[in-house]
């Protein structure tokens, strides 16, 4: 695993983040729209219930902001014999934090993760651009996405 720079940590999330802008690293990624500190302490309580399937991190700076996030997901399936399969969700390196190697520690933290819980194998969708990205973290180009909005 490669290490962080000095002054970075990189822990799981925690209910106290809605103050240390975890929020505003996720819009680097998309929409996040208004959540209030209830809304935010009703999805963390819960995740807290299901912390064998949710886990997210984050990256914090000397100041304890967050500028790097990341979750796997653990899928419980039948199929390859009762299988987990890791899902990575939601990367996002605020942007002045970008290129410091983050966002890879991210994946290397939830890949460990992955493994360690048992899943035989960890998938993501991405857009074209990051594809290079997530080939330096050891990831292939494997299927095809497909999505209905609602
Ligand atoms: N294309 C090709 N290579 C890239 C890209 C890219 N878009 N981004 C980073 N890399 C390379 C880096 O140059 C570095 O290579 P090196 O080891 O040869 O020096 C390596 O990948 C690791 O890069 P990091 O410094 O760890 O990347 P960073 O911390 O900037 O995080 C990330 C990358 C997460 C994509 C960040 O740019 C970001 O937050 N972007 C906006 C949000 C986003 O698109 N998130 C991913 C959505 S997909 C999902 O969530 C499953």
């Amino acid at each position: 695993l490669s290490a962080l720079p000095e002054g970075y940590t990189c822990r799981p999330m925690q209910r106290n983040d809605y103050h240390n802008g975890f929020l505003d690293v996720l819009r680097v990624l998309t929409t996040v729209g208004n959540v209030t500190e209830q809304q935010w302490d009703e999805r963390y309580e819960w995740m807290s219930h299901r912390n064998d399937e949710y886990f997210l991190l984050c990256i914090t700076n000397d100041e304890g902001k967050v500028v790097g996030t990341g979750a796997l997901v653990v899928e419980r399936k039948f199929i390859h014999n009762l299988g987990l399969v890791g899902h990575i969700e939601d990367i996002a390196v605020a942007k002045d934090q970008q290129g410091k190697k983050l966002g890879l520690r991210i994946i290397q933290a939830l890949d460990y993760v992955a493994e360690k819980v048992g899943c035989y194998k960890t998938i993501l969708d991405c857009s074209e651009a990051n594809e290079g990205f997530y080939v330096k973290c050891g990831f292939k180009r494997a299927g095809l996405e497909m999505a209905h909005y609602y």
